[in-house]
C-alpha cells in the first residue's frame, strides 16, 4: 500500500492522455496558417461538447422512462449549462481576422459543419428527424449507422409526452399535449418537477436556437454572403434553419396561459 491507496501511480497527464490529445490538431495549410489551430481546435472542443450533451440527453431519456423525474432533472441541467458555453464560444471564432481564415479556408472542401455526425445526433434525439439528412450521410457508415439508430429510436419529446401518459395526463394530439402544459404551468406547485422539467426542456430547444442564431451572425461576419465549403448557399441556407422546434407546443402553450381567478 503507497500513499495513493491501492491505486497504481497515476499522473494527470497519463490519465487524460494529454500528449495524444494535442496531437491531434493536424493543419492543412503550408505554410501553415496561424489561425487554422484555433479553427481545429475549436471545432473539436465543439466535438467533445457534443459527445457530453448526448451522454446526458441519454440518461435524461432512461430517467424519464424509470419515472425518476428528479434524476432527469439533473442531467437537463447539465445539458443547458453546457450549451451555454457552446452558444458563447462561438465570440472566440469571431476573434479570428477574416482574412486569417480565407488563408485556408479552400483547403476545407468540401468538409463543413453540416456533416457533424454529432450535431445530427443532437437534432434527431431531440426530435428534429429529418429523412434526407439521414441519406445525406449514406457513404459515411460510422455515421449512418449512428444515426439511423437514433432516428428509429424514440426522441426526447417521445419519451416526455410518454412520460406525462403514465402520470394521468391526456397528450394523444396536439391539443391534448398543448393543454396539458397549460395546466402545468398555470398550477407550478401542483405539478412542480414536470413544472421544471418542461422549463429546462424549452431552455434546451432555446439554448439550440441561440447557437444557430449566433452561428448565422458569425458565418455572415465571416463570409458576407459566399457559399459555404459544404455547398449550400451559406448564411442564406442557415437562416432557413432558425425556425426548427424540438418542443412545438411548449412555445404554443404559453399564448393559451392566463390567470386563473
Ligand atoms: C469560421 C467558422 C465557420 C464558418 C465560416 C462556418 C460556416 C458554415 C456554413 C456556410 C454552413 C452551411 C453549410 C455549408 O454549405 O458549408 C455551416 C453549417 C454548419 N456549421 Fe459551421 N461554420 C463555422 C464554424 C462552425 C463551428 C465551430 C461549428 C461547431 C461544430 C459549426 C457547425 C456547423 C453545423 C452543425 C452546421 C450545420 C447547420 C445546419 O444545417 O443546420 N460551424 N457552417
Amino acid at each position: 500500500m503507497t500513499e495513493y491507496g491501492e491505486n497504481p501511480k497515476l499522473s494527470y497527464n497519463e490519465y487524460l492522455k494529454v500528449p495524444e490529445l494535442i496531437i491531434l490538431q493536424e493543419t492543412l495549410s503550408e505554410p501553415t496558417s496561424h489561425d487554422e489551430l484555433l479553427f481545429i481546435i475549436i471545432h473539436q472542443t465543439y466535438e467533445l461538447w457534443f459527445k457530453q450533451v448526448l451522454h446526458e440527453v441519454d440518461a435524461s431519456i432512461q430517467w424519464m422512462n424509470e419515472g425518476r423525474k428528479f434524476r432527469t432533472n439533473h442531467s437537463l441541467k447539465a445539458v443547458n449549462a453546457i450549451e451555454k458555453i457552446m452558444v458563447s464560444q462561438i465570440h472566440v471564432l469571431e476573434s479570428m481576422a477574416q482574412i486569417g481564415f480565407l488563408e485556408f479556408r479552400d483547403k476545407l472542401n468540401p468538409a463543413s459543419g453540416f456533416q457533424s455526425m454529432q450535431f445530427r445526433e443532437l437534432e434527431f434525439v431531440s426530435g428534429a428527424k429529418d429523412q434526407k439528412i439521414l441519406d445525406f450521410f449514406e457513404f459515411d457508415e460510422f455515421a449512418h449507422e449512428r444515426l439511423t439508430k437514433r432516428f428509429n429510436s424514440p426522441s426526447l419529446p417521445d419519451t416526455f409526452w410518454d412520460l406525462l401518459k403514465r402520470e394521468g395526463f391526456e397528450v394523444s394530439d396536439k391539443d391534448g399535449k398543448i393543454k396539458t402544459i397549460v395546466e402545468i404551468l398555470t398550477h407550478p406547485e401542483d405539478h412542480h418537477e414536470l413544472f421544471i422539467m418542461q422549463d429546462l426542456l424549452i431552455e434546451h430547444d432555446e439554448n439550440i436556437a441561440l447557437w444557430r442564431y449566433h452561428h448565422v451572425l458569425m458565418v455572415e461576419r465571416m463570409l458576407g454572403m459566399k457559399r459555404g465549403t459544404g455547398g449550400s448557399a451559406g448564411a442564406g441556407y442557415l437562416r432557413t434553419t432558425l425556425s426548427k422546434k424540438f418542443f412545438p407546443e411548449f412555445w404554443e402553450a404559453r399564448t393559451y396561459l392566463e390567470v386563473v381567478k
